[in-house]
């Protein structure tokens, strides 16, 4: 693979006509910046040398990692759906390691409790007092292990969190780290004993990334990895090659980015065909809408671009709608699926030129 972003998961380039467009290719890797150190202007570089970075680990899996990537640029939270066993653990810790996040994981599971996720207050016989004992929440990024097997009420917590970025305790708001961004998981393919998230909660994940089996060549290359001696726990042989300063230069950057207002409509005609198609109960909301053309921005600024394309916004239309529409009952037994009915809108409306 060269440098230019992949593709997103499960949209390989061909499903966008003309393919994605890519970026320039940094001439050199970016120096790694040392932390608090100001960044220049290569946050752009710096944030296209972690693909790279984590593919010293990671087999494959570019698509994710660059969803991964436009997220933490919005500020947006992510579902990983994927079987088993797919790396996605890995990936997540190793990305954190090329940015020199904090990174913590919670397993999901029946008996997880609200306060074991955000803290809780904590009486210290010392003092005589209670005092807030931060929970695994207090981390740049989160990986919610499957996220669908703890009841409501400790995904509601969660969720909430993530929407406000602050844990309220003993009426006192604490504000979250900065960034901070949640990486949930579902496992596809168990849905027994689960507790699907409501539509109205999926709605506030910005993408919802699907991890792929990998090709037959790219399983080949984990196990001859395997077969060297790599060691998923040992990840010291990964660099910092950008920091929490390069993200917050990238936002600014992505908020100078220019939207013809052609664009602007396409988006809105997207979201609106999705509204009338009869194969769907649910459509995209303007918050969808919204996300999608924030997402699109991002993608746009890192394949090098200072404006917008419609390619831009076809390229994140499924990572970004495929969890924010539902199917009508009727239609989900003759197999119809987000992704299949996102292509036929993607396929309808037209494109400004
Ligand atoms: N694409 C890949 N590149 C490198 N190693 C891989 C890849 N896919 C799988 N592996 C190997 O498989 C192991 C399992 O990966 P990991 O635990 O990250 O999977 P997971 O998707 O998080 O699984 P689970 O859903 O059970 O948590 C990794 O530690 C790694 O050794
Ligand atoms: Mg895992």
């Amino acid at each position: 693979m060269g440098d230019a972003p992949a593709p997103l998961a499960g949209d390989p380039s061909r499903t966008v006509p003309g393919g994605l467009p890519a970026a320039p290719a940094p001439n050199a890797p970016a120096p790694a910046p040392q932390p608090g150190e100001p960044v220049r202007d290569g946050a752009r570089d710096a944030l296209g040398a972690l693909r790279s970075e984590v593919a010293k680990a990671v087999v494959g899996q570019d698509a994710v990692v660059t969803g991964l990537v436009i997220a933490l640029l919005c500020k947006g939270h992510v579902l990983l759906e994927g079987v088993p066993g797919v790396a996605k653990t890995l990936l997540v810790r190793t990305l954190a390691a090329t940015l020199a996040l904090d990174f913590k994981r919670v397993q999901f599971t029946p008996d997880l409790m609200p306060g074991d996720v955000t803290g809780s207050l904590v009486y210290d016989a010392k003092t005589s007092e209670f005092a807030f004992r931060e929970g695994p929440i207090f981390t740049n990024l989160l990986l919610a292990d499957e996220i669908n097997r703890t009841p409501p009420k400790t995904q509601a917590a969660l969720l909430e969190a993530m929407e406000e970025r602050q844990v309220s305790a003993d009426g006192a708001p604490m504000k979250l780290p900065e960034p901070f961004v949640v990486i949930a998981t579902q496992n596809p393919i168990e849905y027994e004993g689960t507790y699907q998230l409501p539509e109205a909660q999926l709605d506030r994940f910005l993408l919802k990334l699907t991890v792929p089996l990998p090709p037959r060549e790219q399983e080949i290359a984990v196990l001859e990895r395997h077969a060297l001696g790599f060691d998923p726990k040992d990840l010291s042989h990964i660099r910092q090659v950008a920091s929490a300063a390069d993200l917050a230069a990238g936002q600014a950057e992505v908020a100078k980015l220019h939207v013809a207002p052609e664009v602007l409509g396409y988006v809105v005609d997207l979201a609106r065909a999705t509204r009338m198609s009869p194969s769907l109960q649910l459509g995209v909301s303007p918050r969808g809408a919204t996300a999608l053309l924030a997402a699109a921005r991002a993608w746009a600024w890192l394949s090098g671009r200072s404006y917008v394309t419609p390619d831009d916004v076809k390229a994140l239309a499924k990572p970004t709608l495929r969890h924010r529409v539902q199917l009508r009952p009727e239609a989900e037994l003759e197999g119809a699926t987000p992704d299949g009915l996102l292509d036929g809108v993607l396929a309808s409306v037209p494109v400004p030129r």
